[in-house]
């Protein structure tokens, strides 16, 4: 584990920079939705961070949603670009897990254009009929709806 690095909640004093991370990169268009600062302040105990001890700076962040009885999603994940390949995208996802067998949520799924990190993790492609009708409320809001491109996938705990 690269211990120059920590994971952690997310804090108010974060937002901004979580903003920033989750706007869309023209390189990587449609890869994560960005937030408003409306959503950032009101989802924001669902988030982690991962900082960079020294400078304090933010490398990546990542959010688990409870979704329902057992189910929860893991959503806006993202690692800075200079910060890749570090296993701090992995470490975010496990620090989601973690809080998600803590709350009794055995079921965590993605919807995601990037399935081979996710496969790397253990997730698995699923139907995406078999998440609940409530999973799609929030699509509307996708730029990209009623186009989705995006693959379901499922890790159980
Ligand atoms: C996907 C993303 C979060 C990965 O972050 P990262 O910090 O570079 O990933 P890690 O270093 O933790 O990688 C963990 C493992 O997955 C592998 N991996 C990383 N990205 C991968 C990819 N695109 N395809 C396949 N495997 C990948 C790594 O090789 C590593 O394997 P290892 O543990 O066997 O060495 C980052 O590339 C990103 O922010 N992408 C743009 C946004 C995005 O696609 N988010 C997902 C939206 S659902």
């Amino acid at each position: 584990m690269d211990h120059d690095f920590v994971v952690r909640k997310a804090r108010i004093s974060d937002v901004k920079a979580m903003h920033a991370m989750l706007l869309d990169n023209p390189e990587e268009e449609g890869l994560v939705l960005p937030r408003s600062f409306n959503k950032l302040y009101t989802l924001l105990r669902d988030f982690f961070v991962v900082v960079e001890k020294n400078s304090g700076e933010l490398a990546g962040c990542c959010a688990l949603s409870i979704c329902w009885e057992e189910l929860a999603e893991v959503r806006s994940l993202v690692v800075r670009n200079t910060f890749r390949g570090r296993g701090l995208g992995r470490r975010l996802v496990d620090a989601c897990l973690s809080e998600a067998v803590t709350l009794e949520l055995y079921k965590v799924f993605v919807l995601t254009n990037t399935p081979e990190f996710f496969a790397h993790l253990g997730f698995r492609e699923v139907p995406k009929d078999v998440l609940p009708q409530k999973v799609w409320s929030d699509c509307l809001n996708c730029p990209k709806f009623p186009d989705c491109d995006e693959i379901a996938m499922m890790l159980r705990l």
